[in-house]
């Protein structure tokens, strides 16, 4: 099986759609102390295009969990296996996360953030994948809504490889 990239979203789309996020979370959390923690590894090209739009000042922090082994279908189980350098304990918290599919990854993180006794969670992904029959789980902030396909490129990897495409393309085996 050969594998295949086509491109599903340019750069150019990607970063009109971070500038447009940045935009609406610096207007909402203009007053606010803001905690951005982004969910290595898929998020770390997305957090740092993100972090340089938004004009507000901002801490930043990341955060490691593993949902998935070296394929493309989620195993359910999530262990999180970098934690936070800076202590949220009362802050204001946008997770940052390149691709929603089940949730779990996040719901995990959010628990565990919530042990720590912060002030408020919100969401951030860059893409949400919506899979007919089943539900996925809420974010604040969206960039793009995709269908059930797998994709990479711009931080979201298929075994490691393809984060550094500047755009994101659909992964075909063919
Ligand atoms: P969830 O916990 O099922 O929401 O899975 C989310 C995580 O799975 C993301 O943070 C990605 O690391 C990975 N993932 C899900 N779909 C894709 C994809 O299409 N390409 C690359 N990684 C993906
Ligand atoms: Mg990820």
């Amino acid at each position: 099986m050969n594998p295949q990239l086509k491109t599903y979203i340019p750069s150019a789309t990607i970063r009109n759609k971070v500038k447009i996020l940045a935009d609406r979370i610096s207007n909402d959390y203009k007053d606010k102390d803001l905690l951005l923690i982004g969910i290595l590894n898929g998020s770390f090209v997305f957090l740092a295009d993100l972090i340089r739009e938004i004009q507000i000042p901002i801490q930043v922090d990341t955060i490691a969990a593993t949902s998935y082994g070296n394929g493309t279908v989620s195993s359910g189980k999530v262990e999180i296996t970098k934690k936070l350098s800076i202590d949220p304990q009362g802050k204001n918290i946008i997770l940052v996360e390149d691709i929603i599919e089940t949730g779990n990854t996040l719901q995990a993180i959010t628990e565990y953030l919530q042990t720590l006794e912060v002030q408020s969670v919100q969401i951030c992904s860059l893409l949400v994948k919506r899979k007919e029959g089943s539900k996925t789980m809420a974010a604040d902030y969206i960039g793009f809504e995709i269908e059930d396909r797998f994709v990479v490129g711009y931080g979201l990897d298929y075994a490691g490889s393809y984060r550094n495409l500047p755009y994101i393309a659909e992964l075909k085996f063919i």
